[in-house]
């Protein structure tokens, strides 16, 4: 979900309203304001933020105070009614929220002994009518009402409250969820990212969990839930507007796809000398020795990262000989694993904000393992708990299905690899050094890539219409299949499946007929000749073929229907080209089915609930 305040001297609800716009990737199933002039006002739809707009134009909106949401469901369907913001029962409180309240039954029905009845079907309702009845039994004030109601929260959230006879402070408080403050004169901001921020001010809060803000115009005060008062530590932001804007493209996944020269360039910037050859990266420098001794690396990502933290494993395995286990998040953290010190945890994250991922490395922390985080926002949570790590500098990503945060983690992962590798000897020089020109090489290649664009467009036109995919690979473009399957699954919502090549013989190869269109990612790499072998496989059985090669294959154009060939590249490195085909393809197949490739149906960008 995405959350919005503003407190200060400008009306509020233009302010709200454009910051739940930006914000809207993160959630869209519903979207609301709160008001305050004189009395609480609150404005809530289903649907996207435009449809919120809608219903909002002709009414007062009048205001200098005002909190908004844009939903992802949790608890309850997206309908009206379960829109944030709530209004407790007295109508003196109005609350939006991000997170899970787990222990909600349990006080709702405390709640319900005392006479408390539910407009909606949400935990939000329930936390709010518990503040608001601390409030009542023990008279205090609401900041102190909110600090102890959530001393009995179970669960994870971000909330804003505002006051029917307050004009002017806005409470917040967070455990789990993320929330900046953005400092005005005499205004401040508030928002789940810092996106709805930079275009009124550069410094900003980062308010940690278990922290509850009391802001104002002209105050912010930061209190622990044990009531001590907490210094703000103030961080400038370092993002430009234009970042965040789509700049001509008709959709941020198209341009996000198309930026991917320039963000992988940024990414290597400053790092890698292919020259030298060298590579220089502060966190993992501080780590290197550990991370060469470590008995074995765990990542743990979810999505699209995890499949980034699958290519990791195979690159880091070969150039490092360390053994490296790849979880899911949130299996890892319910289990049980065997974590020792000394383990080294990668966390894999765009957002830095994952629920999963940040919880299962808080475990693992405590365990004594080293963790280092691999992460594209800025300042974000799991950045925050890492021991060390290295940012991806992709620039915000705003496009749901994530494109150019995918190939940023991987040229992140590779330059460890190859920096462990070669600290630690398993990684001859001469190839360090060819891997180095190798990964130097990648931009250029990959705008390459990107001028097969209209051969893609007219590949999804043709198969924009098949009910299932297969995409398949071998060693580092296995996860490559996996991701490509996501991808399209995410934007076009057709049925997609991700396979080991080899595998498919154990069960998918029975799904193959004449309408079945299979992917192959088959660039140029130790197992092609058995990769080519699988493909004769799927041709026995009349399926449609579509390949990713490498230019110059005479073979493979003979038995596949389609073809795109992308430059040739050492297979370590072939991912970060092999995959922009994949991610053009799912886009022209969603426009070609007139989808909402940015927001699609069910998802969200950032999924800061377990
Ligand atoms: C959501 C997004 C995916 C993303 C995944 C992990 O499902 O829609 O694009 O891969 O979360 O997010 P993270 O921010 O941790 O990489």
């Amino acid at each position: 979900c995405g959350i919005i305040g503003y407190t200060g001297w400008r009306e509020a609800y233009p302010v709200i309203l454009k910051g739940l716009k930006r914000l809207e990737y993160r959630g869209y199933d519903s979207a609301g304001v709160a008001l305050q002039n004189g009395n609480l006002k609150v404005y809530k739809k289903a649907g996207k933020v435009a449809e919120l707009e809608n219903n909002v134009i002709g009414k007062d909106v009048h205001s200098y105070i005002g909190i908004g949401h844009t939903r992802w469901a949790t608890h309850g369907e997206p309908c009206d009614r379960n829109a944030h913001p709530h209004l407790s029962q007295s109508g003196e409180l109005a609350m939006i929220h991000n997170g899970i309240i787990e222990n909600y039954v349990q006080l709702k029905q405390e709640l319900v002994k005392k006479g408390y009845t539910f407009k909606s079907d949400t935990d939000t309702e329930v936390l709010l009518n518990f503040i608001e009845e601390v409030k009542k039994e023990s008279g205090c004030l609401l900041e102190e009402a909110v600090r102890i109601a959530l001393r009995r929260v179970v669960g994870a959230y971000c909330i804003l409250l505002i006051h029917r006879d307050d004009p002017e402070t806005i409470i917040a408080a967070r455990k789990g969820s993320p929330l900046v403050i953005g400092i005005g004169k005499g205004e401040h901001f508030l928002a789940s990212d810092a996106s709805p921020i930079i275009e009124y001010t550069k410094e900003v809060v980062y308010v940690n969990d278990y922290e509850i803000a009391i802001v104002k115009p002209d105050e912010l005060v930061l209190k622990n839930l044990g009531n001590d008062k907490q210094t703000p530590f103030i961080t400038k932001l370092n993002m430009e507007l234009a970042a965040i804007e789509k700049g001509g493209y008709e959709h941020f996944m198209l341009k996000e796809i198309f930026e991917q020269p320039n963000t992988i360039y940024d990414c290597l910037r400053g790092r890698l000398d292919a020259n030298v050859p060298n590579i220089v990266m502060s966190g993992i420098d501080k780590y290197a020795q550990q991370i060469m001794n470590a008995p074995r690396i765990i990542i743990v990502a979810c999505g699209t990262s995890w499949h980034a933290g699958l290519i990791a494993e195979y690159i880091i395995e070969e150039t490092c000989r360390i053994p490296v286990e790849v979880e899911y998040a949130s299996e890892f953290r319910y289990r049980n694993p065997v974590v020792n010190k000394g383990d080294v945890i990668i966390a894999v994250s765009q957002s830095g904000e994952t629920a999963d991922t940040l919880v299962a490395i808080e475990n693992a922390k405590e365990k004594g393992a080293i963790i280092l985080g691999i992460v594209n926002v800025v300042g974000s949570s799991i950045a925050r708990v890492s021991h060390a790590g290295a940012y991806t500098h992709a620039g915000p990503e705003i496009g749901v299905a994530s494109t150019k945060a995918f190939t940023a983690q991987l040229a992140v992962l590779t330059m460890v690899a190859l920096k462990i590798g070669h600290a630690k000897g398993s990684l001859s020089i001469e190839r360090f050094q060819a891997l180095c020109k190798e990964l130097a090489d990648i931009p250029e290649k990959v705008e390459l890539v990107l001028q097969q664009n209209e051969a893609i467009k007219a590949l999804a036109k043709k198969y924009k219409d098949a009910r299932d995919f297969l995409y398949l690979g071998r060693g580092y473009n296995f996860p490559v299949a996996l991701e490509g399957a996501l991808k399209l699954k995410e934007i076009t919502y057709i049925h997609a499946e991700g396979y080991a090549a080899a595998e498919m013989k154990h069960g998918p190869i029975a799904l193959v007929d004449e309408n079945l269109p299979v992917v192959f990612v088959a660039t140029k790499d130790a197992y092609h000749e058995k990769i080519v072998s699988n493909m004769q496989e799927i041709k026995a059985r009349k399926g449609k073929i579509i390949a990713i090669i490498t230019e110059g294959d005479a073979v493979i154009p003979t038995l596949a229907d389609d073809v795109i060939a992308v430059p040739a590249a050492d297979e370590i490195v072939a991912p970060m080209l092999s995959v922009i085909p994949l991610q053009l393809l799912a886009y022209y197949i969603g426009i070609a089915k007139d989808l909402d490739v940015d927001k699609p149906r069910n998802l969200a960008k950032s999924v800061t609930v377990e």
